[in-house]
């Protein structure tokens, strides 16, 4: 019996259709996995273990990553317990966040010297920050609830110093800045676009650190219900949607506060994509409003088959850098990380969750057959497997925690 198609949904299936293309490339690796979840999980916990014993314990911070990477991986390690719905990580986590946030004022690497060396650091860290908390959100005390969430508005507030408002955008200046600011930009407001840096003449509004905090804004106006959260991760999705797209929906780095000069159009992360993935996924839900939805789906049809960051494999090719480290190294986690957002945000797009299950497993594959020595990992996911580093460990934290739940 032929199922009843009336025309509104025919009308819906063709936008969707048109809108973007997800299947799964015929020519990518390995796309799925017949490990059962037990090994899945230990798989991941392993490699958790394995990078443990590089903890500082005086700093909170691990030997051979910086400060937002080592922020990373407590936030892997927060998202293995999220994954599994156990504690084994917790206590580890918070108490050594704790640490950390007692050494560092707004929890940024050089405290008050971070007008002059890169208070970007706290915006990294932030992303270790925000999936901790949720994370835990469910399961802490009431207590501890509560302060967590203090945290959560100390960060926004602290964002909220570097976000041009409209009525700034208007003025043509920014409090914290001492040059002018350009209101728009080819024709399109610079409201919602937020500096990289708090540093008074750095002029870089960039993606990923407007989409950290289309995230903060977005998970605070779902835990608060607070109307000004979702306006303010609302301000700042339209700043990307406007300024930072490519035709090709890949989402690039930079565009100037003052002259609204950009840059290279090479210069492409899979970060970027990857944060705002992860915030549009939450605003779909906290708005309600397709058109974020529909947003995501464009960006993550782009972004798992970009020629940027992956060849006809689908094995991402960026950050693969075996002997020292660098910040490239960890931004493919942070991609990774968006996609589980997504595919965990929407269960009944079947097609959707086909396409991330096999991106995530054609990773998966990667590390576990071409860059795996025992429990460690190789930057390159291509490998071939090496001694362990702390950088190829961290960059893999993300693929094996979300491999748990991309996988029945
Ligand atoms: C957008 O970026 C992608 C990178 O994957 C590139 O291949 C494409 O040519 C870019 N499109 C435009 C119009 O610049
Ligand atoms: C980081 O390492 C990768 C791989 O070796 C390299 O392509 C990239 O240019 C490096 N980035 C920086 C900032 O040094
Ligand atoms: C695998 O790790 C062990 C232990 O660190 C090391 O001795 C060995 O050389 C590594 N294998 C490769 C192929 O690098």
């Amino acid at each position: 019996m032929a199922p009843f198609v009336g025309p509104f949904v025919l009308v819906s299936l063709f936008s969707v259709a048109y809108a973007q293309d997800l299947s799964v490339p015929v020519t990518w690796g390995k796309f799925s996995n017949s490990r059962p979840l037990s090994e899945r999980i230990t798989i991941s916990q392993n490699a958790i273990n394995t990078i443990l014993p590089q903890l500082n314990s005086a700093t909170g911070e691990f030997n051979g990553i910086g400060y937002w990477q080592s922020g990373n991986v407590w936030s892997a390690m927060a998202n293995q317990d999220h994954f599994t719905g156990q504690t084994t990580n917790q206590a580890q986590v918070v108490k050594n966040l704790n640490t950390v946030f007692n050494l560092r004022a707004n929890y940024d690497q050089f405290g008050s010297m971070m007008m002059h060396y890169g208070g970007h650091r706290l915006q990294f860290m932030l992303i270790g920050h925000i999936r901790i908390r949720i994370c835990y959100r469910m399961r802490l005390q009431l207590g501890t609830i509560q302060s967590s969430l203090l945290e959560f508005f100390v960060a926004h507030t602290y964002f909220q110093l570097s976000v041009v408002t409209a009525s700034q955008a208007s003025a043509g200046s920014q409090p914290n800045k001492n040059f002018a600011i350009a209101g728009s930009c080819d024709g399109a407001t610079m409201a919602g676009g937020v500096f990289w840096r708090p540093t008074i003449d750095d002029q870089s509004i960039n993606s990923i650190t407007t989409g950290l905090y289309i995230t903060t804004s977005a998970f605070l106006a779902e835990i608060t219900g607070d109307s000004k959260y979702m306006n303010a991760a609302i301000l700042s999705a339209n700043w990307i949607k406007a300024h930072n797209i490519n035709s090709s929906n890949i989402v690039l780095d930079t565009v100037n506060g003052h002259d609204c000069s950009r840059s290279l159009s090479t210069w492409l992360f899979t970060y970027n994509s990857g944060k705002y993935i992860e915030g549009l996924s939450v605003l779909a839900d906290v708005t309600g409003d397709a058109q974020w939805r529909a947003l995501m789906l464009n960006i993550v049809a782009a972004a798992v088959k970009s020629t940027a960051w992956q060849g006809s494999d689908g094995i991402i090719t960026e950050g693969a850098s075996t002997t020292s480290n660098n910040d490239s190294v960890g931004f493919k986690a942070i991609f990774i990380r968006g996609l589980y957002e997504a595919f965990a945000r929407n269960p009944s797009n079947t097609n959707l969750r086909t396409l991330l299950h096999s991106y995530i497993d054609v990773q998966y594959n990667a590390l576990l057959d071409l860059a795996a020595n025992g429990s460690s990992y190789s930057s390159d996911w291509h490998g071939p497997p090496q001694v362990f580093t702390a950088w190829g460990q961290l960059a893999a934290l993300d693929v094996l925690g979300s491999a748990i739940i991309a996988n029945n």
